[in-house]
């Protein structure tokens, strides 16, 4: 058996070729059926005549549904109607398992397909999204290589909260209270010391009770850290990163990206440096086209969306007011009212995508910032040891991949991202 995507390659053409996979749809028409049979690499049309395959073989292939499992063996011929330009004109088709009839048909609501998502991951967008992150994951861990950072594996329960203290996820440990990881940061900063430079893709966690188009409570997070390097550092790897990710996408996964109504070679476009703009200019922007924000509004979706809907290539927003953002970050020199911290906000409206800071590294000011929010100096006692035995200036951020990934897959729902959403509202299947 061969890969549909090899056969349709067309090397074969003239010759036996055989292929197994799950029936995409059928038709018939006098004394021939066709079965179009999908595998995870494509689709192709197989023909089978009365006369040439047997009797039992014809009754097996018409009468058998959408989603049944089956294998095919023919001679390759070109056929211009057929999609792909190739069929297997059928000498075998066996029956590998049937299908009872499949409960997804063409038109369905979101929620029959939330309901049947392990049955709908089959479908050809999402096998497409699925391949794109590989793809993008690839080119992450490979700019990551190239680079000399070193792939870490930090928990997931955890007794921290690096951001929103309100969006925890508690759990019961034993006897004792604790938390799924809202991000890693802590755990990477530690790592600094011993390997400057590291990285890990880890679940992250977030009660969000809101149901936005751009909100999971369970994500995957790629996060690094880095010593010895500034936030401006810090935004070329973010901007290195990106491109990295989203260019072994393009070339490996030009199909999937056009299935989804993405040209590969606008993606292939993208380079360094991507456009910065400080978050008071940002304001100034906003408010000319009309917006009611002033110093201290945060940015939420309308407003990222207004700032890069024209936009083709991501934008930096640089230098919060400290008031938005978390204890941990380092205050701007420049400016005492802001960090030296930057979102990165996805083109075409998408939002924000990564978010990512120098670090504080004086330990009394990170003991005053978390008197001031009220959290307890025994959880981070560890955190803090940090910054007393040889404390460096270091930076790191968080990506979240879904959302990239609804950017470059354009999707309208960030649930679409993943293969098993997890929002306010589901956990099934
Ligand atoms: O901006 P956030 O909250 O930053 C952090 O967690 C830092 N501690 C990361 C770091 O510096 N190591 O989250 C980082 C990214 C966001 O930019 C966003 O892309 C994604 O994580 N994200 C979510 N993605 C999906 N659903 C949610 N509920 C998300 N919350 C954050
Ligand atoms: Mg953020």
């Amino acid at each position: 058996m061969q890969s549909i995507a090899k056969v349709l390659s067309g090397d074969s053409l003239g010759q036996p070729v055989g292929v197994h996979g799950w029936i995409y749809r059928t038709r018939s028409s006098g004394g021939i059926v066709f079965v179009v049979v999908r595998d995870s690499t494509g689709i192709i049309q197989t023909t089978m005549r009365k006369g040439v395959v047997s009797d039992a073989e014809f009754e097996l292939a018409s009468s058998a549904g959408i989603e049944s499992a089956v294998e095919v063996e023919g001679t390759l011929a070109e056929d211009k109607r057929a999609p792909g330009g190739l069929e297997i004109r059928a000498s075998k088709f066996s029956l590998v398992a049937p299908s009872e009839p499949f409960p997804i048909t063409e038109y369905q609501s979101t929620e029959l397909l939330l309901d049947q998502r392990h049955l709908w991951i089959r479908s050809r967008e999402q096998t497409a999204v699925t391949r794109i992150k590989a793809a993008m994951l690839r080119g992450g861990r490979e700019w990551f290589q190239e680079n000399d950072y070193v792939e870490v594996t930090p928990p997931m329960i955890t007794g921290v909260a690096p951001e929103d203290s309100t969006t925890l996820f508690q759990i019961k440990y034993f006897d004792r209270i604790a938390y799924l990881s809202q991000s890693a940061q802590f755990y990477l900063e530690s790592l600094i010391y011993s390997c400057e430079r590291v990285w890990a893709l880890t679940p992250s966690f977030r009660a969000e009770k809101s149901r936005t188009p751009r909100h999971l409570a369970e994500y995957w997070h790629l996060e690094m850290e880095a010593a010895w390097i500034d936030n401006d550092g810090n935004m070329k790897v973010q901007e290195e990163l990106v491109t990295a990710m989203i260019g072994r996408a393009a070339v490996d996964c030009p199909a999937e990206l056009k299935l989804l109504g993405r040209d590969a070679a606008d993606l292939g476009r993208i380079a360094p440096p991507f456009d910065r703009m400080s978050y008071e200019e940002a304001m100034a922007s906003l408010q000319k086209s009309g917006f009611d924000t002033s110093w201290g509004s945060d940015l939420g979706a309308v407003e990222e969306r207004a700032l890069t809907k024209e936009r083709d290539t991501p934008l930096f927003v640089v230098n919060y007011p400290k008031e938005l953002k978390p204890f941990y970050m380092k205050e701007n020199p420049d400016d005492h009212r802001t960090y030296k911290n930057s979102d990165l906000l996805a083109p075409e409206g998408y939002g924000e995508i990564i978010g990512g800071s120098e670090r504080e590294t004086d330990n009394s000011l990170l003991v005053d910032r978390l008197r001031e929010i009220g959290e307890s100096l025994d959880n981070y006692q560890w955190y803090l040891d940090l910054r007393k035995y040889g404390s460096v200036p270091h930076s790191g951020f968080g990506l979240g991949l879904e959302r990239m990934v609804t950017w470059v897959c354009k999707l309208e729902h960030i649930r679409d991202a993943t293969p098993f959403p997890r929002t306010v509202a589901r956990v099934y299947p």
